[in-house]
């Protein structure tokens, strides 16, 4: 983006132009174009399920061209039972402006016969813009108290509604809005190209079960900036076939922090790559920087950095587990696993609050190669008390870091990939 200087007169004029086209947008709201949800019946959340009324208002926007809008009022609370708003839609694009709130049954019950893993659906929608400083409540706790994580019941549930979910829409953004208190993930991104989320805010309490801030599966190009996000699980994980991915200026905490993984869970050929964390800030999550794969996987996570971010008594602040396995007792060493090359951290502060604060846990098959770190400075959380740094099986170079060094340095051969 250029400036220049803009002269008193042009910039009264463009002042003037500015205000005539709020004006102008402003007036729009009321016409033809702006699918307002309360003119096709939504009611407040206390009168009943509105979801009939978003998916009017939904499929007539889809079917016009021009640059149709949704409209959730604000200052107006609506009732959503699962629902998916499908394109492909006529228009280049479709705004769906949340300014008031949507809440999801408090009852798990209510999904009895419907995909108990997703709440609020958009599939097939290229350039929809999802906008407005809404809020969309996403009231879990029927579905954390049932949850296996916390129960042993015959009757608990793994598998909980997503807030909002996102499948195969490109050239898409997500922007403004806060969603919370999410009965598990509380945002997917699948199957997408070209999607941006900028200035959002996510929120759950830290203990509850599996809430990921964002999961992210089989996309590219993708940006994530300018957000806040706590729960109980990853404020963002990435997942299997994700690549070019710009994650920046992220506030994380409470929660596991960004990780790349689990990957490879299902034996499958792992392929992400450019992963690019930076600018971002961990307040006393359970990881930072982390990358997680499972043994029995295959193929390939590359070209992977992590550059300024600050630690604030995080328990591994920077974290590779190579033979991840959450069954115990079933993690002997095996012979495959996902090739962890190219991965740089680069000015990273902070405190750990365990004695490690740089873990790297590679394969002794498939270990982990060119391992790039600079400029890091680790403290332990209780002053006085040292940190060290540990590694197995992980090559690299590096300077300047506190608390010292741990890479091996002669490469690998590159066996395995
Ligand atoms: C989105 O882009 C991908 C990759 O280019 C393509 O395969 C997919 O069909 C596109 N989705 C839509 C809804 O157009
Ligand atoms: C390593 O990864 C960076 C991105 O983090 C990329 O620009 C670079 O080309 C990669 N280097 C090699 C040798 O693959």
């Amino acid at each position: 983006m250029t400036f220049s200087v803009i002269s008193p007169p042009t910039c009264i004029m463009k002042i003037l132009g500015f205000i005539m086209m709020m004006m102008i947008t402003g007036s729009v709201f009321s016409e033809a174009g702006v699918y307002n949800v309360l003119n096709y019946g939504a009611t407040s959340y206390n009168k009943g399920d509105s979801s009939n009324a978003f998916l009017k208002a939904w499929n007539l926007a889809c079917a016009e061209s021009g640059k149709p809008t949704i409209l959730i009022p604000e200052k107006w609370t609506f009732l959503v039972y699962p629902v998916n708003f499908q394109g492909p839609c006529k228009a280049k694009n479709v705004v769906f402006m949340l300014s008031g709130t949507i809440v999801a049954p408090e009852l798990p019950s209510v999904w009895k016969g419907r995909d108990t893993s997703k709440w609020l659906i958009f599939g097939g929608v290229n350039g929809l813009i999802v906008d407005g400083y809404g809020v969309i409540d996403g009231r879990g706790k029927g579905w954390w108290d049932q949850s296996c994580k916390h129960n042993t019941w015959k009757g608990c549930t793994s598998l909980a509604p997503t807030a909002i979910s996102f499948h195969g829409c490109n050239d898409s953004t997500v922007k403004n809005i806060h969603i919370t208190n999410s009965a598990q993930v509380h945002m997917y991104l699948g199957r997408l190209r070209d999607f941006g989320v900028d200035n959002i805010k996510i929120q759950a309490p830290w203990w509850t079960p599996n809430t990921d801030g964002i999961h992210i599966q089989a996309s590219s190009n993708l940006g994530i900036s300018n957000s806040v996000i706590g729960s109980g699980d990853d404020c963002i994980s990435v997942g299997d076939y994700t690549s070019n991915v710009w994650i920046s200026k992220i506030s994380c905490g409470p929660g596991h922090g960004i990780s790349i993984g689990s990957l490879g869970k299902d034996s499958n050929f792992v392929q992400v790559s450019g992963i690019h964390v930076s600018d971002s800030y961990f307040d006393r999550t359970t990881n930072g920087a982390r990358i997680k794969t499972w043994q029995v996987g295959r193929g390939y996570a590359q070209d992977i950095t992590f550059k300024n971010l600050q630690f604030y008594k995080v328990r591994n602040p920077i974290i590779i587990d190579q033979n991840y396995c959450d069954v115990r007792n079933d993690c002997k060493e095996q012979v495959t696993g996902v090739k962890i090359r190219n991965v740089t951290y680069s000015t990273l502060y902070g405190t750990s609050d365990t004695d490690i604060a740089i873990n790297l846990k590679c394969s002794k098959s498939v270990p982990c190669s060119e391992i790039w770190m600079d400029n890091i400075h680790l403290a332990n959380a209780v002053t006085g008390k040292q940190v060290t740094a540990s590694c197995y099986n992980a090559y690299g170079r590096e300077f300047d870091v506190v608390p010292g060094h741990c890479l091996l340095k002669s490469a690998p051969t590159t066996s395995g990939l």
